[in-house]
């Protein structure tokens, strides 16, 4: 059997940045407020006619990751995309990404997994190298939530908090001993609704939204219940990744880097707490980027890789928890 690494990492954030108190100007909220509860200082958000889209964000990383990892774009054998916010109901964005690369053909996957998409994503790819079916596979976490936000005070327990961006990394056939440890992956559709966007879909298309003209919680834009979600959040959190150091005989000593998906900054100071890691060891950038779900993963490692804080050897715990609910977890050798 083989193993998988991460060769190569790259990220894409718009340049439009959206502070607290700009959004205090569009709806009941404060500066005070956000920082308090989430951690949050500003976001990105794509600006109309500045040309970005989920796909297109994602090609922006993906290129900077085909670069460092020094392959070609004709070397990818698969693409896998995570994302809640595609360009399209269908096709999957996957799909654009092989286009815009410039790559003739290439298998392409859209991953549903919403905060847990990276890990989902990097699962997926990790299996495709361990059978040697393929040998490089590029896989991206993309949101343009902007798109499809309330942005007024009915949807401000929400809006506040996501924002765009894209991660991507390409995983390679590993000849030495950097590898992904293991993934653990985990779902539980009992809670599908309690963080969700219903409509427009198959189970609620337009005419009925329009005929149901609801004054509130409008199907059409992302519901959650916060409360519920953190709570469930905390602790699924901490048993991924207690899942993954068992499986790996590992101790909450041996991680050099945990980097959480970036849902709240109270969260991931919670799980950092929880397994006693020094300011040093945890890498949270929610207060610049917001929550940018399926991005937040690899745009945290990239930046964590790029200011040298991973280092050959290293043990990188990665962890996500959100809509679904699903969670998980992965646990590299750098
Ligand atoms: O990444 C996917 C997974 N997502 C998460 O993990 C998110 C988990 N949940 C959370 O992070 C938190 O629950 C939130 C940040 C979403 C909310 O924080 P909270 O401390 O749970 O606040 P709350 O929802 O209990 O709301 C408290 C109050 C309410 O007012 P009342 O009823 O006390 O008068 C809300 O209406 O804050 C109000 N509120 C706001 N006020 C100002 C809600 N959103 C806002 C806002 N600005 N943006």
């Amino acid at each position: 059997m083989y193993s998988s690494k991460i060769k190569g990492l790259g990220k894409y954030v718009p340049e439009n940045i959206v502070t607290n108190k700009d959004l205090s100007e569009i709806m009941d909220t404060s500066d005070e407020w956000i920082q308090e509860r989430t951690g949050i200082k500003e976001r990105r958000h794509i600006k109309k006619g500045d040309g970005n889209s989920c796909a297109k964000m994602g090609v922006k990383a993906a290129k900077i990751a085909i670069e460092r990892a020094e392959i070609d774009k004709d070397d990818i054998d698969l693409i896998v995309f995570a994302t809640l916010s595609p360009d399209y109901y269908f096709p999957g964005s996957g799909v654009i990404v092989q286009d815009v690369l410039g790559i003739e053909t290439c298998p392409a996957i859209d991953v549903r997994n919403q905060c847990s998409g990276f890990i989902y994503a990097i699962s997926v790819a990790d299996q495709f190298i361990k059978t040697g079916m393929y040998k490089n596979v590029l896989v991206i976490g993309s949101e343009n939530h902007s798109g499809g936000l309330d942005m007024t005070t009915r949807g401000r327990n929400v809006s506040v908090i996501f924002g765009d961006g894209a991660g991507a990394a390409v995983l390679s056939r590993s000849e030495d001993d950097s590898k992904i440890l293991s993934t653990h992956l985990h779902s539980q559709g009992q809670y599908s609704k309690e963080l969700s966007l219903i409509g427009p879909s198959t189970q609620h298309w337009v005419p009925e939204i329009i005929a149901e003209n609801p004054q509130e919680n409008i199907p059409y834009y992302p519901y959650m219940d916060g409360q519920l979600v953190f709570k469930h959040a905390v602790v699924r959190f901490s048993e991924v990744i207690n899942e993954g150091l068992d499986a790996n005989d590992l101790k909450k000593e041996d991680i050099n880097l945990l980097i959480p998906h970036q849902a709240n900054l109270r969260i991931s100071q919670f799980i950092q707490k929880k397994f006693q890691l020094s300011d040093d060891r945890v890498y949270n950038n929610i207060q610049r980027y917001g929550n940018t779900t399926a991005a937040s993963i690899p745009i945290a490692l990239t930046e964590a890789w790029e200011e040298g804080k991973v280092k050959k050897g290293d043990v990188i715990v990665l962890a996500a928890f959100g809509s679904g609910f699903t969670w998980g977890s992965c646990i590299l050798k750098w």
